[in-house]
């Protein structure tokens, strides 16, 4: 091979491995870093859904997306066999469990709707979005079917008056195993953001996480378990680990300070998924460097080596992850801890 073909070789080498940001998120298992507002995406009557990490990435173990919308109606009434979970990035949304349940979740507030239970939501923020996912994964496909493609790189559309095509939607349902429950009733008693059963705690008081996995339960910010790895003053906050959802999904939100460029390689054999809700978290996988911020995504398949820090003062992510992930093997090495925040 003469100068030239080494020369063009390697050009072409280095530009298709340094590809980890991208406008779409791959439909292979691949690390990639997909930045807030980019994606596949598609109008589901109003509500547009953007494809953070898809079922064919994961391996079919889960799927993530990115929700945005303005006030919308009430959503359809379902359950299905998949855990589901969902995180509020900025606004609020109504979420209704079973016939008693609901809270206003805002941002940082979690739920875990445990399978089998009926559930709606309905979001009335001016600027709603939340990350929702499923495990296992499969419920893009579902939206993908459902939904009209969007393009546009607003959030979402305040001058759109589509309508869901309802007898399309419940005519896919079966196909994706979810089973609408048009008829059963909700719980709209509510008082500061909570039914009864949340007085005590919503936004007030510690919340735990039950130990049966049939059970849903919300967490709302900062309020759920916490551990101190005192070191690196790293705060990691769980919110669903193994025991709730049957080992199918981990999620948690770590916390981190400045602390200098971080030389700690890590590597897991699970799938996981960082996406950002404060400050800017640099990452670095197979030699390239990248910065994310608010709502920036990274994917990191198994087996993927890389190192993150912060290089601002307070960072904060959401760690998904298909199983055991690096909030689990942090927690090994961390203290319990009350408090949101690293002490000085
Ligand atoms: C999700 O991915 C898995 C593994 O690739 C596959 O078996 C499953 O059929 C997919 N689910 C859907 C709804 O496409
Ligand atoms: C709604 O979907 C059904 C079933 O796919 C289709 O027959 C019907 O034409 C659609 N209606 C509208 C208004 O697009
Ligand atoms: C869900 O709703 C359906 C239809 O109203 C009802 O038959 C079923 O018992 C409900 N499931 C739960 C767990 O409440
Ligand atoms: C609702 O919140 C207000 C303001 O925090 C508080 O004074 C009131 O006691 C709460 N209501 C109930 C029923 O807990
Ligand atoms: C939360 O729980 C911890 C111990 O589990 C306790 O020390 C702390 O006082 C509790 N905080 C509130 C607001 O109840
Ligand atoms: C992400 O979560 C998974 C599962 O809890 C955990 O094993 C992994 O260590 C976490 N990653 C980080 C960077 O904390």
């Amino acid at each position: 091979m003469g100068r030239f073909q080494v020369i063009v070789l390697l050009a072409i080498l280095s530009t298709a491995f340094a590809k980890l940001v991208v406008d779409v998120a791959p439909e292979t298992s691949q690390p990639y870093v997909l930045p807030n507002l980019k994606g596949a995406a598609v109008d589901f009557g109003g509500l547009i859904l953007r494809t953070l990490v898809a079922n064919s990435t994961s391996s079919g173990s889960f799927s993530l997306l990115g929700v945005h919308s303005g006030p919308s109606g009430l959503n359809l009434i379902h359950s299905h066999k998949e855990v589901e979970a969902f995180y509020t990035l900025k606004g609020s949304v109504q979420v209704f469990h079973n016939a008693d349940q609901g809270r206003q979740m805002s941002a940082n507030d979690f739920v875990f709707l445990a399978p089998g239970n009926n559930h709606t939501y309905r979001p009335n923020d001016l600027d709603f979005q939340l990350t929702l996912a499923m495990a296992p994964g499969g419920i893009d496909d579902f939206f993908a079917a459902t939904g009209i493609p969007y393009t546009s790189s607003a959030p979402f559309n305040p001058d759109d008056h589509s309508q869901l095509n309802v007898t399309k939607v419940l005519g896919l349902m079966p196909k994706y195993n979810i089973v609408p429950a048009p008829t059963n009733k909700i719980n709209l008693d509510w008082i500061n953001g909570t039914t009864e059963d949340g007085l005590d705690t919503w936004h007030s008081a510690n919340q735990s996480l039950p130990s049966d996995p049939s059970e849903a339960y919300f967490i709302s910010s900062n309020r759920g378990p916490k551990y101190l790895v005192r070191d690196s003053g790293t705060v990691v906050a769980q919110l669903a680990s193994a025991q709730q959802t049957q080992e199918k999904l981990t999620v948690a939100t770590i916390t981190l300070r400045n602390n200098g460029e971080s030389t700690d390689v890590h590597v897991f054999d699970m799938d996981q998924a960082f996406q950002i809700t404060e400050g800017q978290l640099t990452l670095e996988i197979e030699d390239e460097v990248v910065q994310l911020i608010f709502g920036d995504l990274a994917f990191i398949p198994r087996g993927t080596c890389f190192r993150y820090w912060s290089e601002v003062g307070f960072t904060k992510f959401i760690n998904w992850s298909a199983g055991f992930g690096l909030a689990d093997s942090l927690i090994e090495d961390a203290e319990p801890w009350q408090h949101a925040v690293w002490p000085a």
